[in-house]
């Protein structure tokens, strides 16, 4: 019985939290990508993780799986996100501004980034590891941006959506 109490106070709380979120469409949306970007970056580190183990070719799936959940957010959330909102709300009115500089800067490393990714993957399509050897400061490069344009992600996040969890 207790148990139960508990649980029904946590879930409302929880829920309730959660409220000015599941309101805002846009809020919600950009949540959304940010749970998947930070399951994406779960992905790069157990990669980076099945390196060091030596398994690389299991290294090799763990990225494709990155890249492949990174692209479908790129083009189902970010692309749209970027050309209907960011532009003309931020970036059009305040080029200088916080969010837009954030923004574009996380733009170009992280079509950088996404790129390079794309184009690891593909060249490997299941191959023999041996050719990915070859390719490992390029790996190395597509690493550190891509950790880089997820980290301004989170920071225009924050920015951008703070305001709407807190209220
Ligand atoms: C998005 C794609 C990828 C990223 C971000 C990535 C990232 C990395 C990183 C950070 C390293 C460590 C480099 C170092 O220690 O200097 C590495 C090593 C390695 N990766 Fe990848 N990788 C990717 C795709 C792949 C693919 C598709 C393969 C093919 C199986 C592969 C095979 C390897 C191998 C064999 C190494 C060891 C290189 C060595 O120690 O000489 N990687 N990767």
């Amino acid at each position: 019985m207790k148990v139960k109490l508990y649980t029904l106070i946590v879930s409302n709380y929880y829920l309730l939290g959660f409220m000015p979120l599941l309101n805002n469409p846009y809020a919600l949306i950009a949540t959304t990508d940010l749970s998947i970007q930070i399951i994406v970056l779960f992905f790069l580190l157990y990669g980076y993780l099945l390196k060091m183990q030596m398994k690389f070719r299991q290294h090799g799936i763990a990225m494709l799986v990155a890249v492949v959940l990174h692209l479908a957010m790129l083009f189902s959330i970010m692309i749209p996100a970027f050309v209907l909102g960011v532009v003309p709300r931020f970036i059009v009115p305040n080029v200088y501004g916080v969010a837009s500089v954030v923004t574009l800067v996380m733009g170009v490393i992280g079509a950088l980034a996404v790129s390079l990714g794309t184009w690891l993957v593909a060249s490997w399509r299941f191959q023999d590891v041996a050719g990915c050897f070859k390719k490992k400061r390029i790996m190395l490069a597509t690493m550190a941006m891509w950790l880089v344009s997820l980290s301004l992600g989170i920071v225009l996040y924050i920015i951008l959506y703070w305001a709407v969890i807190l209220s």
